[in-house]
């Protein structure tokens, strides 16, 4: 059934009003949005960042960290019947070419039992394992690691 234009019209203005209004409450607090130019204007392209690969690796920013990833990954594909990162990630392909094994929590299911491969829950690595580049945050923030906040 349709609604009558009257009330169509009543929430379209309710809404607008609303939108208009959490803005300028937004401005007030000096929250800015991360699109400058106005929504009918293309936006300057993002600075390109190139991705850091130290060789000695990134430290860990608390116990749990899944560790950053120091290497390129552009090459390696993950689907659901090849995984790239495994052909050096997993024993005994790591050994040849001196990668670290992934974590025995990964071959652990989630109902406790130890698999003798990757667990389906830690297959799609890149889930929890990222590249860095050295990048201004886009966002301000206070962030502390474990050891400073100790
Ligand atoms: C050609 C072999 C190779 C492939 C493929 C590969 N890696 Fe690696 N990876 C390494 C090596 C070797 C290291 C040790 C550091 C280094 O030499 O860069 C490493 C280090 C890492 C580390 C850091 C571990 C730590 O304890 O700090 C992570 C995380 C990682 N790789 C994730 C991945 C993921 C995710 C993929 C797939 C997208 C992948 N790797 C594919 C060889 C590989
Ligand atoms: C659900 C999140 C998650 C997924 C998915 C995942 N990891 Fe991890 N990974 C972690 C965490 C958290 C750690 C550190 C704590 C630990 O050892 O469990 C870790 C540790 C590691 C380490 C370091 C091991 C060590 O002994 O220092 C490597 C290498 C690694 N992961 C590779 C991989 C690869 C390759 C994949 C994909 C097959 C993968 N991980 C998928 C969360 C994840």
């Amino acid at each position: 059934m349709a609604k009558p234009l009257h009330i169509l019209a009543a929430l379209a203005l309710l809404s607008a009003t609303a939108a208009i209004g959490s803005s300028v409450i937004a401005q007030d607090r000096g929250v800015k949005g991360l699109r400058d130019t106005p929504i009918n204007q293309l936006d300057a392209a993002p600075d390109l960042y190139k991705q850091s690969t130290p060789a000695e690796g990134f430290g860990r920013s608390y116990r749990q960290q899944p560790p950053l990833i120091p290497h390129k990954i552009d090459g390696y594909q993950i689907s659901t019947d090849n995984n790239a990162c495994m052909t050096c990630h997993d024993w005994p392909g790591n050994t040849r070419v001196h990668a670290p094994k992934i974590s025995e929590t990964h071959y652990v299911d989630r109902q406790g039992a130890r698999l003798d491969k990757v667990a389906g829950t830690r297959y799609f690595c890149t889930q929890c394992h990222v590249p860095q580049a050295d990048a201004k945050p886009l966002v301000g923030n206070t962030f502390e690691n474990a050891t400073q906040v100790k």
